[in-house]
């Protein structure tokens, strides 16, 4: 049977989940509140509406007979529209609000690790009474997070001894106008993502990843959505090895035995310090962009997996291309902190088109690229947080659109990305610095110096 699939979302990750349903035996529909030319020419249909209005959502899914939906964001979650699409008769791939709160309420997320004795944990302490939250900045011995407990689209975070000092940490606290904050111990090491897709209490685990969350190169600047990202061709990452990435999912299988009854995706954030794995965060959904690192690869149909959550079978196993990925995000000049949005943005299509060609062997010097059996590198275009109108592409306030090397080295992987941001037109921002071997090699350095090896 042809399945309608409603995505509900309109950001590089959402046009990774549309790409991973193209093949598959599938009617698209996809609403969000930007038009993304990319999910919009996948789809039979694209509505703009607000995603987080669970009326809206919910009638336009009854309005093209959706049989599934997948939720891409964390707004919508947030806002019960899983909730209200399974109370329609639609199964939404994605946890309902109350379970969505592992990513949507920190406070909650910590003091439910607490309470489940999930491994992993920071010290931690959550505060409504911000003078009370300056005097544990004072009292506390080490350096802290500081974390407002609702969402802040992965910029709210600050950390003291890294981004500003304790005196700044307690200015922030007391000049925003945050209602709770969550205070924890800084986490030191590498960050890495593990994506698990889950239902009927089945967990399927991807390949680790590693985003790039400050806004410049060498990690300088405020906090973004994420810049860009990396995997490799195994599950792990070139700094930690088999027993790291276990440990990871080891915690994920605690938090979904724990949540009793979670659907959709868990994302869990972690930090490889010199005492193993700590949690920084979950996220209730697919990671943008680590989605578009693991579902490029992923080989198993994932419109097999969404119908086999809807109708209470196990979920199939994953079968991953062994191939490296690196995604570089072209960002509106002055994004996060004040962003141009409204100004035209060009891609030129056949750029990426070419770079494929090249590296195919087909049009010219791919040749010189070595190629271990598997398939050719190629890239990806992804398109963002753009609006396409009549006469072209224009930026919102988030990330425009990102280009993926797929390869059997990171190297290669990376280097076709940057070929293919030639495509770029002026007017973005590219951390270039990502998926260079210089950084993957910090990383490795880093980790052993943290282990004193
Ligand atoms: P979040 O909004 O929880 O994803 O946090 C954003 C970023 O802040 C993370 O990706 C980390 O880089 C950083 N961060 C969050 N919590 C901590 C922590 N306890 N220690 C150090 N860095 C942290
Ligand atoms: N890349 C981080 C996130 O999706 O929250």
């Amino acid at each position: 049977m042809t399945e309608t699939v409603l995505l509900v979302g309109g950001g590089g990750r959402e046009h990774a989940v549309a790409r991973a349903l193209a093949d598959s035996d599938a009617d698209l529909y996809a609403c969000a509140g930007n038009r993304n030319p990319g999910i919009a020419r996948l789809a039979e249909g694209f509505e703009s509406l607000d995603t987080t209005n669970p009326t809206a959502v919910t009638a336009y899914a009854e309005e093209v007979d959706a049989t599934l939906a997948v939720v891409g964001p964390e707004a919508p979650l947030a806002a019960g529209v899983a909730d209200a699409l399974d109370d329609a008769g639609v199964y939404a791939f994605g946890p309902r609000e109350a379970e969505a709160r592992i990513e949507t309420d920190k406070a909650f997320q910590r003091r439910f690790m607490e309470r489940h004795d999930i491994p992993g944990c920071p010290v931690f302490e959550t505060f409504e009474d911000m003078d009370a939250a300056c005097e544990f900045i004072d009292e506390f011995d080490g350096d802290l997070a500081v974390k407002p407990a609702g969402l802040t689209g992965g910029k709210g975070v600050r950390v003291t001894g890294d981004q500003i000092t304790k005196a700044e940490a307690k200015e922030y606290v007391r000049d925003s106008s945050y209602e709770r904050i969550v205070l924890e111990e800084r986490l030191v090491g590498e960050e890495f993502t593990v994506q698990a897709l889950v239902a009927n209490g089945d967990v399927r685990v991807s390949p680790a990843v590693q985003d790039h969350k400050r806004a410049y190169e060498g990690d300088e600047g405020p906090n973004t959505g994420g810049m860009g990202s990396y995997s490799d061709a195994t599950l792990e990452l070139p700094f930690m090895d088999e027993d790291d990435y276990m440990e990871a999912v080891d915690v994920i299988e605690a938090v979904v035995d724990a949540l009793d009854g979670y659907k959709g995706v868990l994302y869990g954030q972690f930090m490889l310090t010199s005492e193993g794995i700590k949690v920084v965060e979950f996220n209730a959904r697919f990671g943008d962009p680590e989605a578009m690192n693991t579902l490029p690869v992923l080989n198993t149909d994932f419109l097999d997996v969404l119908t086999a959550a809807r109708d209470g079978d196990s979920l199939p196993q994953l079968s991953f291309a062994p191939r490296a990925t690196v995604c570089k995000y072209a960002v509106p000049e002055g994004y996060p902190t004040d962003p141009d949005s409204g100004a035209k943005v060009t891609v030129d299509e056949e750029t990426i088109e070419r770079v494929n060609e090249r590296y195919r062997g087909e049009g010219g010097n791919g040749a010189d690229v070595a190629v271990d059996g598997g398939s050719p590198p190629e890239v990806q275009l992804f398109y963002a947080s753009v609006d396409e109108r009549e006469d072209g592409i224009y930026t919102t306030t988030s990330r425009s659109f990102a280009v993926v090397g797929l390869a059997d080295t990171i190297s290669v992987a990376e280097e076709i990305a940057e070929d293919a941001l030639e495509a770029a037109g002026d007017g973005v921002r590219i951390r270039h610095d990502i998926g260079k071997p210089d950084l993957v090699q910090q990383r490795i350095d880093h980790v052993a110096e943290l282990r004193g090896e």
